[in-house]
């Protein structure tokens, strides 16, 4: 039996379902910075996956660095803090830069990361995220390219962790009953 399903995972979206809608995300990236070139900044860790994937399908000149970030009451309120705990490698001062997202949630993540990187004067600043759950959000942030509008599940999978559990799977499924 595979190991989700011992789990008691429930497949909520399938990798093939994933695959097409990177393509997808990828072809409109493609297309909107045609002839250019895209600094794509994943944050670590779940979103590893995502910008490993999304990376291989745009068709132009793409540079990747990463960032990682820990949070902080942010399941609980808006007073969340964010903190950072890696910042990048490179500058990205007239870049088009994409913020790779796994999930938008409450938004503190890419509200904050958001704030920061504009301040170091990117020529472009976009996020892409492959979730969304935008009936969370206590900040406000959107996404300008979105793999996936879903509900307040919990959700584990393709780079999304449960206690660091999970994030190898294929499939994005949700967790029942959800961690308290
Ligand atoms: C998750 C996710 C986003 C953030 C989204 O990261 O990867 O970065 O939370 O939540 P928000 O919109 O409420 O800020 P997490 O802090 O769980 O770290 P991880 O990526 O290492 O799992």
């Amino acid at each position: 039996m595979p190991f989700a399903r011992k789990e008691g995972l429930k497949i909520r979206i399938r990798h093939a379902d994933i695959e097409r809608r990177v393509r997808a995300v990828a072809g409109q990236i493609t297309k909107d910075f045609k002839g250019q070139r895209v600094h794509l900044i994943g944050v670590l860790k779940g979103a590893c996956f995502f910008l490993a994937d999304l990376a291989r399908e745009i068709d132009l000149e793409t540079s990747i660095d990463f960032i990682a970030v820990a949070s902080y009451g942010k399941k609980k309120d808006s007073s969340g803090q964010v903190r950072m705990l890696k910042d990048l490698d490179n500058n990205v001062a007239g870049l088009n830069v994409i913020l790779v997202e796994d999930i938008l949630d409450t938004g503190l993540t890419a509200n904050y990361l958001l704030r920061i990187l504009r301040q170091r004067r990117p020529k472009t600043l976009s996020l892409a995220a492959l979730l969304d759950k935008p009936s969370r959000r206590l900040k406000p942030v959107k996404g300008d390219y979105i793999g996936f509008t879903i509900p307040d599940e919990f959700v584990v999978g393709y780079g999304l962790d449960y206690a660091e559990r999970y994030r190898n799977l294929k499939d994005v499924c949700v967790l029942q009953p959800p961690p308290q």
